[in-house]
């Protein structure tokens, strides 16, 4: 099949967005087989063209930090903080994360598989082809292996690639509040191994931060994922600078989240490893926070810059990658450029996956046609799904071409 007539935004190369203005991609066997200017697509093969109409085509977009799976809901908590309670207060008292672990442990599988599908469907509707789901609202081993589960489910049941984090360093939950080092262990020495065992996770999260987990418990997860080979991730300087995001780029962190809090000197220590920077802009923007990520700092250091919708009951109820661009350029100062980049190759880099993120030949052909002209026509509208057509492996999944 041969998509013919588009703009193609590759993210490939040095000019912004790869940009190939009257562009063909040649699919084959659900690889992208040929990519390139029109009048160059290889001539044999152009018996099954579609024409787009000149119409862009990018890479499908790539959510790299949510937390899709969870029970019950926390607009009480959106509401509480409008009438001026604080997030870290709310959640020392009791609620916030832990009050989704109690909703998440009495929800069974089919529960959460059917709550997470209507949120799934609205990320899926404006073009993701990937997603990143964390656990970490079950806390026992087995409501993380059961929320492990219903994203492998979803995974099944809809048009979409999920990669996993166990997330088990979340917070303390309530039975282990006055023994944290019980709790390290039991995420350490029994969790890991079972999920891991299971191949439920893709990768190892935690989080932290003051109101969770210090730099020394959070290592002694790292050390523990190490041990079985998988790679990690951190939510770190999301509402203070403790050093999270040095100690990860130790490890050869894929990525480190929020890091609103983070300084130059944690710029320099990630821009030496893998390393990506995942910019949360709808957390910042729940929580009205002040202190903006160190956006200049990454551009200096050349670290590259992924953002996501961390959808989640509490910090961020956002169901829209889209959005989240917007966010990332209006809150953050990141250009519609940089934004797009976010969502598809450095997206694809914080989840180390190699075979995507990019318009290029032998990558997977999960691809985007959008009614646009222009690749900055995305981050730029609010509320408007600009999405025509979803093709994942090189088949159409979603709305039409012609
Ligand atoms: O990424 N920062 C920690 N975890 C989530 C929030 C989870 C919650 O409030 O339920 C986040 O923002
Ligand atoms: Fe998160």
């Amino acid at each position: 099949m041969l998509f013919s007539h588009v703009k193609l935004a590759t993210m490939t190369g040095v000019q912004p967005y790869g940009l190939i203005a009257d562009g063909a991609v040649l699919v084959e066997d659900g690889r992208i087989a040929w990519a390139g200017p029109r009048q160059d697509a290889p001539r044999e093969k152009t018996g099954k063209a579609v024409d787009c109409g000149g119409r862009l085509l990018t890479p499908g977009l790539i959510d790299c930090h949510t937390h899709l799976v969870y029970g019950g809901n926390r607009a009480n908590e959106f509401e509480m903080r409008l009438n001026g309670a604080a997030y870290a207060d709310i959640a020392k008292a009791g609620g916030g994360i832990l009050s989704t672990v109690r909703a998440t442990r009495e929800a069974a599988e089919d529960e959460l598989v059917q709550s997470a599908s209507v949120r799934l469907e609205s990320l899926l509707r404006e073009g993701v082809t990937t997603i990143e789901i964390k656990s970490g609202y079950g806390l026992d081993v087995e409501t993380e292996m059961k929320m492990l589960k219903v994203a492998r489910k979803l995974g099944e049941t809809h048009f979409v690639d999920v990669v996993t984090s166990y997330l088990g360093a979340h917070t303390f939950p309530a039975e282990y509040r006055d023994d944290h080092a019980a709790y390290v262990d039991l995420v350490c020495a029994k969790a890991l191994p079972a999920i891991a065992e299971a191949k439920l996770a893709d990768a190892v999260d935690a989080f932290c931060e003051g109101i969770a987990f210090s730099v020394a418990e959070t290592e002694k997860v790292f050390a523990a994922a190490k041990k079985l080979g998988l790679p990690i991730k951190l939510h770190a300087e999301q509402l203070s600078n403790l050093g999270g995001a040095k100690l990860a780029a130790r490890y050869d962190a894929l990525s480190v989240d929020h890091i609103e809090y983070l300084d130059e000197d944690g710029v320099e220590a990630i821009a030496r490893s893998r390393t990506v920077a995942v910019l949360l802009p709808g957390a910042f923007y729940y929580l009205k926070e002040k202190q903006h990520p160190p956006v200049a700092a990454l551009r200096k250091h050349k670290v590259p810059i992924a953002i996501a919708t961390d959808l989640n009951p509490g910090s961020s109820p956002v169901h829209s990658l889209l959005t989240t661009m917007n966010m990332a350029c209006v809150l953050f100062g990141l250009t519609p450029e940089e934004a797009l980049r976010g969502v598809t190759a450095n997206a694809a880099l914080a989840l180390g996956l190699k075979d995507r993120g990019r318009i290029a030949p032998g990558l997977k052909a999960d691809l985007v046609l959008w009614n646009a002209e222009r690749p900055g026509d995305l981050a730029y509208p609010l509320g408007l799904n600009p999405c025509a057509a979803v093709i994942r492996d090189g088949a159409i999944v979603r709305g039409q071409i012609g």
